[in-house]
């Protein structure tokens, strides 16, 4: 049985939803971040939210001292990966920032993890190692692509990486998560996604614009070969996506080896389709013009999550209305996020 698990990122957007959810599923959690991208405060949010609070450690999953001390210290069962960078286009100017946070951090780590003898663990990866698909909806089964910039190449070694290390040892018990799009918010409104300076993803740059934050959205192309020209992906609730983790949890601490899952909904929606949905649930209008494509952006990409369903028992639940809801009220309660 699960009974203490170590959080890698656990401050930060999809890290603190995990907190939460493994938190009010009894289990206990070290959350490990250095703050590079998010703040404690989230943490404090998490205690207000469920009345129990993670153990905290300020570090980086690059510092062996610190990682050897919380395994002394604590007797951890699994570790849910998450600490990472995560913006694409940063990764293009800094790719070095991103290899050695990405990848070499989710290297120290494995090895501390081996050093201690915890052979579980949840990897935090990305629909992005799946490149340009040529069939839609996306299976685990679909080849591997070209990542077109340094992030998705860092995902996508680690990946490799992970591949071997089970291969090597039948300790190893891993699962392989690969999200779609991450949006939305826990339903309290306390916690939410807190992006640093101006957002790169399009929900955060929506409801950025809807407080009157940030003036229009640009739209990066309606030329695509979609139903109405704009990029289509598959939004999932963040909140689901914890819940997938959870289940995912479960399954690699009664059977070993290495294990992909897609964690999506099987539902794409468009740019467009995107800003009337938030429009509606908040009731605000999202001024917009059309720009030039995004370099490095796909048509469109959506997930068959029907092998998660098969295996781990698991399935998106929440839809895009109660999507946009959640963002909304994060964002409307929250205008400076979590600078108060
Ligand atoms: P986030 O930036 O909100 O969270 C990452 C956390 O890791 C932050 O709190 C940051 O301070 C911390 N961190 C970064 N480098 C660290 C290091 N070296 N040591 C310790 N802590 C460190 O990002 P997120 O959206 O919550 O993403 C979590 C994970 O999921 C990342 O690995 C990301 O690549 C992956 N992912 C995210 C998305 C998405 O759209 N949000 C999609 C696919 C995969
Ligand atoms: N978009 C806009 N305007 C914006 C931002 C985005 O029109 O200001 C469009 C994009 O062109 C795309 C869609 O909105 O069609 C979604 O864009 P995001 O940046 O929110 O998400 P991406 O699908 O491009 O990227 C996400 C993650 C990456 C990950 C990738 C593939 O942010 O980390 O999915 O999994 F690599």
């Amino acid at each position: 049985m699960t009974e203490t698990v170590l959080v890698t990122g656990g401050a930060g957007y999809i890290g603190s939803h995990m907190t939460l959810s493994l938190l009010e599923a009894g289990i206990q959690v070290v959350v490990l971040d250095n703050l590079c991208n998010s703040t404690a405060e989230s943490l404090r949010r998490i205690e207000r939210i469920c009345g129990k609070a993670p153990v905290f450690i300020q570090g980086d999953i690059r510092n062996n001292a610190i990682l050897d001390n919380i395994f002394t210290e604590h007797r951890i069962d699994a570790v849910l990966h998450f600490a990472g960078l995560k913006a694409v286009g940063e990764s293009v100017q800094k790719p070095l920032d991103y290899y050695s946070n990405n990848v070499a951090g989710s290297l120290n780590l494995y090895q501390a993890m081996a050093r201690a003898g915890v052979f579980h663990l949840v990897f935090s990866s990305s629909a992005t190692v799946y490149g340009e698909p040529e069939q839609m909806p996306i299976s685990e089964n679909a080849p591997i692509g070209t990542p077109t910039n340094p992030y998705g190449r860092s995902k996508l070694m680690v990946e490799e990486l992970l591949k071997d290390l089970a291969h090597s040892d039948p300790r190893w018990s891993i699962a392989l998560l690969r999200y779609f799009n991450p949006i939305g918010a826990h339903e309290s409104g306390l916690i939410g996604e807190d992006p640093n300076g101006i957002p790169n993803n399009l929900l955060p740059y929506i409801s950025q614009v809807s407080i009157g934050k940030l003036k229009e959205l640009a739209v990066f192309g309606n030329d695509y070969s979609t139903r109405d020209g704009t990029g289509i992906r598959d939004y999932i609730h963040v909140v689901d996506l914890a819940d997938g983790h959870l289940k995912a949890l479960q399954a690699i601490s009664t059977q070993s080896g290495i294990h992909v899952w897609n964690l999506g909904t099987g539902t794409g929606y468009s740019v467009l389709e995107m800003i009337k949905a938030f429009e509606h649930a908040s009731g605000v209008p999202v001024p917009y013009r059309i720009a030039p494509r995004r370099p490095g952006d796909i048509a469109e990409c959506w997930a068959d999550p029907s092998k998660a369903a098969r295996e781990l028992g698991w399935q998106a639940k929440r839809g895009l209305e109660e999507m946009m809801l959640d963002t909304w009220r994060w964002q409307s309660g929250n205008p400076q996020g979590y600078m108060e």
